[in-house]
């Protein structure tokens, strides 16, 4: 094996956000492993890395131990949007905490490096905004968005703990709002949402009155930051803010998404949902300082990739939701 190949496991591999990730390590030279129950995720995100001798695909749930040897774990395993990760609540938790619990164990095995994909949902719905790594959050804890908010905040005290008492090299990014292509469908996610609602010519839904701001990072950049941050001298474990800190309003995305796809949609308004945070919007200079990473690609330019990456499912007929 070439000497600075890695071997390299992928939990959620076959995810949005996974497999872009894969597809990366691979084009660097790494071995991939991709783990995942398939949940949210799907062959069909992988099908064209299957033919790589130096990808291999396993089936499995991360709540259950996995033996394997690697170097390195990315532990990405996890529905991340609400719809899903709220449709059964307690394996959402589940995956969070055993699955921490368990690709922590593997890691101290065969002392791998492990980087958790954290989120900007342990921040809850913030008093401090840009939020920055040393904000504690304001969460709910048995709000409808807790199994994952406080799933994934358990999930970092475990990776903090193993750290602190084993000595594991851990890594924490703390995710904010990351699109592209591959994000799916039926997600419920805004920028997916719009977009399908748009090339469906169905109205487009704002929750609360639209003025609500997010800032949304395309996945290449996110990918690039998780590729630094597991890359990163030892000391640094973070947690550290991955997204884009350029601000936008619901209400103008929705603008933006029906005017680039040139839809005949309207755009309707219904009540705010719960616990649904005003702003979120990332610190990154910490990324800054020890990953020399930023975001480079503009909103426009991300919007063009996903909505094309749709108008293929649509014209093929695979645009459910
Ligand atoms: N996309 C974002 O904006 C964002 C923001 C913050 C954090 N994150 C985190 O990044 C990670 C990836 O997110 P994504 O957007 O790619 O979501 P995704 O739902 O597309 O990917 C998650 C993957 O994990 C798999 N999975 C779920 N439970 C599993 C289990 N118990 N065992 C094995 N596999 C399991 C799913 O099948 C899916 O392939 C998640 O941990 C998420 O919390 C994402």
């Amino acid at each position: 094996m070439k000497r600075d190949r890695k071997r390299v496991l992928i939990t959620g591999g076959a995810g949005f956000l996974g497999s872009h990730l894969c597809e990366r390590l691979l084009v660097a030279g790494h071995e991939v492993l991709c783990v995942d129950n398939f949940y949210t995720g799907s062959k069909d995100n992988v099908l064209r890395l299957l033919d790589s001798p130096h990808f291999e695909l396993m089936r499995h749930d991360i709540t259950f131990p996995l033996y394997v040897e690697v170097d390195e774990i990315y532990n990405l395993a996890c529905p991340a949007s609400p719809v899903h990760y709220q449709f059964d609540p307690v394996q959402t938790t589940k995956t969070s905490v055993h699955g921490a619990i368990n690709m922590l164990g593997l890691a101290k095995r065969v002392r791998a490096t492990i980087l958790q994909a954290s989120t900007s949902e342990v921040y809850g719905d913030p008093e401090v905004h840009p939020q920055t790594e040393a904000y504690w959050g304001r969460v709910n804890p048995i709000g409808p968005r807790a199994c994952y908010d406080e799933g994934k905040r358990c999930a970092e005290t475990l990776f903090f703990d193993y750290f602190g008492q084993h000595g594991l090299a851990i890594k924490v990014a703390r995710i904010f709002n990351t699109y592209g292509p591959r994000m799916h469908p039926g997600d419920g996610r805004v920028v997916s949402n719009f977009i399908v609602q748009a090339l469906s010519n169905k109205p487009i839904t704002i929750y609360g009155d639209g003025t609500q701001t997010r800032s949304f990072c395309y996945v290449d950049d996110l990918v690039d930051g998780l590729i630094r941050l597991m890359a990163s001298e030892p000391e640094f474990t973070g947690p550290v803010n991955l997204g884009n800190p350029t601000e936008i309003s619901i209400g103008a995305l929705a603008e933006q998404i029906v005017a680039m796809t040139g839809t005949g949609s309207s755009i309707v308004y219904r009540p705010a949902l719960q616990d649904d945070p005003t702003q979120r919007c990332p610190d990154i200079s910490l990324a800054g300082r020890h990953l020399d990473w930023r975001p480079t690609i503009e909103l426009e330019k991300g919007l063009q990739e996903t909505i094309a990456y749709f108008e293929k499912l649509h014209s093929s007929n695979q645009l459910t939701y």
